[in-house]
């Protein structure tokens, strides 16, 4: 099979045309677009109508290992590397993780090894609102003055989702004793090196995240890490992604940022598919 690769946007991501949602036989093509999609930092496939938790869970399977979520509640039932992203109820309850991702942030970074990737697919989505932000944290960093980029490189971020959670997420349920248990503190560089491109990029943290830049006051390393968020969000290095039913996008959480934007929850639904395949210690 023959693929075309289109770029979304100067700054970050790449369409991908000719390929489905079925595992491609020749590992030569799939070489060929992993090398895409590091290179972009995201990945979209159109048109793929409606995916079964099965195939979606296969074409995952082509670039890493798909990892169990850590908040259960959120998982498709008898799925639990699926979670879902959704304002519809049932039974009076969210039947996914509601107004999830909207400030910028890479996925997970309160984990000592958070996901390499994540992919999300369209099922229900509304007619207005409700895009995905997606920012290229590579060309963030090579943009930066070689002087700052050095200052910047010994720096680290200490996150903690029990700190933010509440604030972050008033709408769930609190985190329970054993969550808590299971969500310590974490340190990671600002700047990482991607482990399979060895290229630096900004580690910026999400403020759901709980992100407190270590050995500056709360003040000041709050400054440091807006100032850098909105450098690697500036249009040059952004795209904004206007979902469409059976869209899926794949982002390297290495290498990009992403943000949800709200849509009007009282008329229309969302709902999105998700899975995050397994990643490394960011070094
Ligand atoms: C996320 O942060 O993974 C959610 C993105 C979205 O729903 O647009």
């Amino acid at each position: 099979m023959t693929f075309d690769v289109r770029p979304l946007s100067p700054g970050i991501g790449v369409e991908i045309v000719g390929v489905g949602i079925s595992p491609l036989d020749d590992p030569g093509e799939v070489a060929r677009l992993r090398a895409a999609w590091l290179d972009s930092g995201i990945l979209l496939l159109r048109n793929l109508g409606e995916v079964t938790p099965a195939q979606f869970i296969a074409f995952a399977r082509q670039f890493g290992e798909p990892e169990h979520h850590d908040q259960v509640q959120f998982t498709l039932d008898g799925y639990p590397t699926i979670a879902l992203v959704s304002n519809i109820e049932r039974e009076g309850r969210p039947i996914g993780a509601t107004r999830a991702g909207r400030n910028w942030h890479s996925d997970s970074q309160y984990l000592r090894t958070p996901p390499s990737a994540s992919l999300l697919y369209a099922s229900v989505v509304p007619p207005d609102g409700g895009d995905t932000l997606f920012a290229n944290t590579v060309a963030a960093h090579d943009a930066l003055p070689a002087a700052r980029q050095r200052a910047l490189q010994s720096m680290r971020v200490t996150y903690s989702r029990v700190r933010a959670y509440a604030r972050s997420h008033p709408d769930r349920p609190p985190l329970t004793a054993r969550e808590i248990a299971n969500l310590p503190d974490v340190s990671h560089p600002l700047v990482r090196t991607h482990p399979e491109t060895g290229r630096r990029a900004l580690y910026v943290g999400g403020v759901q995240h709980g992100p407190r830049v270590d050995g500056m006051d709360v003040q000041a390393g709050d400054a440091l890490l807006d100032e850098l968020r909105s450098h690697a969000t500036r249009d040059a290095f952004a795209y904004r992604h206007r979902w469409r039913a059976g869209d899926l996008i794949m982002w390297d959480n290495r290498s990009t940022l992403h943000c949800a934007t709200p849509f009007d929850e009282s008329r229309f639904d969302r709902l999105m598919l998700r899975i995050q395949l397994a990643g490394t210690v960011p070094a």
